[in-house]
């Protein structure tokens, strides 16, 4: 097959190329791209139910419900015990918020929602921030640049290039706005699990990392802090992530697949 000599031709002069596992089958891409279609639904079903007043729980039982209408699963629940449906993190909580009915939104915070879809066996993985009513210019300029880092990551993934330079360009783009971007938490493979290789950096290095070839698929997910990039892990529920130092943060996420001609989304 011709892909696997060109894939050869840049293993021989050095570069890290990836796995059989990383490249997906025509089946498999066909099975990411029903899953990520299914995620997108759900992501778009939640969205006029974000506002003021609601509760995280409430939001969650949503996400549930939709889901399995659909004949899906929500990937979150039970994983690694993982205790709700959908992951939702407001302000100052940089990933993996839990819902819980106790916490109401208010006017003034930006939250993420982030929805992971297993449906025939393949997994689809997007997350959006929403601003509830007036929120200060300073968190909606963070929620935007944080869009712009997606979006910059993700014209930056082509095949034959490497996946350090969408780590180069994310990081960029929120270092010239004044943000940090978190090191510790990354993109990830997805598609036949929830998180496969290649681990995805958003600092990245140039001309780092591994290879990128048609049918691959992973995330990028920037985490971009208002302020520094150090985050803690709460201990006490084992999952929120929150900044060290209080400052909000925000974060977009998208599957993509690398194509012949540059990249898709397949889940958004
Ligand atoms: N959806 C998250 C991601 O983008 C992972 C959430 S894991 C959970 O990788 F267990 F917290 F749901
Ligand atoms: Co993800
Ligand atoms: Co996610």
């Amino acid at each position: 097959m011709h892909m696997d000599e060109q894939i050869e031709a840049f293993r021989l002069k050095g570069a890290k190329v990836p796995t059989h596992r990383m490249i997906k089958t025509k089946e498999q891409i066909d099975g990411v791209r029903k899953a990520g279609e299914m995620n997108t639904k759900v992501l778009d079903y939640i969205e006029p139910y974000v506002k003021e007043g609601i509760s995280t729980g409430e939001l969650d039982r949503l996400v549930h419900e939709y889901t399995i209408k659909l004949g899906c699963i929500p990937a979150c629940l039970n994983y690694k015990g993982y205790p709700k449906s959908v992951c939702t993190s407001i302000d100052e909580v940089v990933c993996h918020g839990i819902p819980d009915d106790q916490r109401i939104l208010k006017q003034g915070e930006i939250i993420n929602v982030d929805c992971t879809t297993i449906c025939n066996g393949y997994f689809g993985d997007a997350s959006r921030m929403y601003c509830i009513g007036d929120v200060s210019p300073e968190k909606m300029r963070l929620v935007q640049v944080t869009k712009e880092c997606l979006n910059i990551g993700y014209e930056t993934a082509k095949p034959w290039t490497f996946l350090g330079d969408v780590g180069v360009a994310v990081n960029r783009h929120a270092m010239e706005n004044g943000y940090s971007v978190v090191r510790k938490i990354g993109g990830h493979g997805v598609g036949v699990a929830f998180h496969e290789d290649p681990w995805v950096s958003h600092i990245g290095t140039p001309g780092g990392d591994y290879l990128l070839v048609p049918g691959m698929i992973f995330t990028i997910e920037p985490m971009v802090n208002m302020g520094k990039a150090d985050v803690w892990q709460d201990e006490t529920d084992g999952w929120t992530v929150r900044t060290e130092d209080g400052s909000p943060s925000a974060q977009w996420e998208y599957t993509i697949l690398i194509t012949e001609t540059g990249a898709e989304i397949l889940s958004r």
